[in-house]
């Protein structure tokens, strides 16, 4: 089975040696145990996410901290997330009867380490052994998943890649990093570790097969559009927005965590491609639609990218110059195709369930129950997405379900937890149509 994509697309082509292809299928990680080797990087912040949410899951974590990792995160609060002792120190296991390093390396399912740092990396490329981390990761017959982060320099530093081709000969899959800004000094590239739901799903990838809850959507086919579109004015400038994907792609991955054959659409974004989800990269609104049509039929249509109304009439086909005399260009624009609209219109193709977003900055519901009508779909995701709301482009979002029997103000929430309560209403929807048939 090939393991874990994990990198952005055009940075993957670029630059990366470990470029893996999307992984197929899905799974969970109900009893599976995980050993999580925190390296001393400044995203360790976001492996208490990652095991709250593996443990949520029903994962068994065990933690191990490097030196540097307890400059970033506590033992005492990943103790406390996981319930188990955290281990620093590989002389600390000497005097516990009850495991030694050889015994931890192997009772694990897989190994993840994250972060992992450039010098973490080197290490396990040099077959080190001088702390509990590079002990056990020598010593293990599990695989290994190593999730980079790191200053885009670092990333792209020739050791570096040198280490990272010598780990990947060596079986270590990779997952990201992704593109974006850096946590420090607000540098932009690639060296961003990935994502918890990221890493949650790359486990949940390589554990095993979708089973119980998380297989409510199996045999049922799922198209998500998510991310803007950029609608050209020459080949080097665009018309967007300011969509992130992270709705879009959230709800992908929990359509795929259900077990649902998961087809997304994505215009630009800095995101990884979620695991287990077939993803098309598409830049205009007119590319979008083609690739939805392409995708269906479909039981499940989700529509939540951010996809621009016009885009310019004639788009110049080589860059528009300034100069001194010149008048301002001015720009005709015409109407893209309405997507949502052309899915919920269709005959013998229309999906049964079709389900459409709504960014609004004012008079957020009653402009979603007017486009409810007016598209023709069956729910609307209406969100507010005014100045202040940090909605368009943050992590949280605060929604309202608009269908024909009503309107449901959801609290806010992670938009992770937007999309796994919208699957979860999406897949007892979905059992009606099943009842139906
Ligand atoms: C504030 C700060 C942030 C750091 N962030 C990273 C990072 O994101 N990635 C990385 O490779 N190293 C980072 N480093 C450097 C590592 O902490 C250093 O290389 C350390 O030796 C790593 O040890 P470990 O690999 O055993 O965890 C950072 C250092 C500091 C002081």
């Amino acid at each position: 089975m090939t393991v874990v994509a994990g990198l952005a697309r055009r940075a993957s082509r670029a630059r990366n040696a470990t470029t893996r292809s999307a992984p197929k299928g899905n799974g969970n990680v109900n009893g599976k145990r995980i050993l999580l080797i925190i390296g001393g990087g400044i995203a360790a912040y976001k492996c208490l996410e990652l095991i709250r949410r593996l443990r949520e899951r029903g994962a068994a974590v065990r933690v191990v901290l490097t030196r540097a990792a307890t400059e970033f995160v506590t033992p005492l609060s990943v103790g406390a997330l996981t319930n188990e002792r955290v281990l620093t120190s590989l002389f600390d296991l000497s005097d516990e009867q009850e495991i030694g390093h050889i015994r931890l390396s192997r009772e694990a399912d897989l190994l993840v380490v994250a972060p992992a740092t450039a010098d973490l990396l080197a290490r396990m490329a040099g077959g080190h052994a001088d702390d509990l981390a590079t002990t056990v990761l020598l010593a293990t017959d599990k695989p290994v998943l190593a999730v980079p982060a790191m200053n885009p320099h670092m990333w792209t530093h020739a050791a570096t890649r040198r280490n990272v081709a010598r780990l990947a000969a060596d079986g270590i899959e990779f997952l990201g990093p992704n593109e974006g800004e850096m946590a420090e000094g607000g540098e932009v590239g690639l060296g961003r570790m990935a994502e918890p739901h990221e890493i949650l799903a790359a486990i949940a990838e390589r554990l095993g097969g979708a089973s119980g809850a998380s297989a409510a959507l199996a045999g049922r086919r799922v198209v998500v559009t998510s991310g803007p579109t950029h609608e050209p004015i020459d080949p080097v400038r665009y018309i967007a927005n300011r969509s992130s994907g992270k709705q879009g792609h959230a709800i992908a991955t929990a359509a795929a965590a259900m077990g649902a054959e998961t087809v997304m659409v994505s215009g630009p974004t800095n995101l990884t491609d979620p695991a287990g989800v077939a993803t098309v990269h598409v830049e205009t609104a007119r590319e979008m639609l083609e690739a939805v049509e392409a995708a269906l039929p479909a039981d499940v249509v989700v529509c939540a990218a951010a996809v621009a109304d016009w885009r310019v009439a004639d788009a110049a086909g080589s860059k528009i110059k300034k100069s001194k005399g010149k008048p301002v260009p001015k720009l005709d624009l015409v109407q893209n195709p309405d997507i949502l609209r052309t899915v919920a219109e269709l005959d013998a193709k229309r999906p049964p369930l079709v389900i459409g977003f709504a960014a609004e900055t004012d008079n957020v519901v009653a402009n979603a129950k007017k486009k409810l009508r007016t598209k023709g779909c069956d729910w609307i995701v209406a969100n507010d997405v005014s100045a202040g709301t940090g909605v368009m482009g943050g992590d949280r979002n605060s929604v309202h379900l608009v269908t024909a029997k009503g309107v449901e103000d959801w609290p806010r929430m992670s938009k992770d937890e937007v999309a796994r309560r919208l699957m979860e209403r999406i897949s007892k929807g979905v059992a009606k149509l099943r009842g139906a048939k």
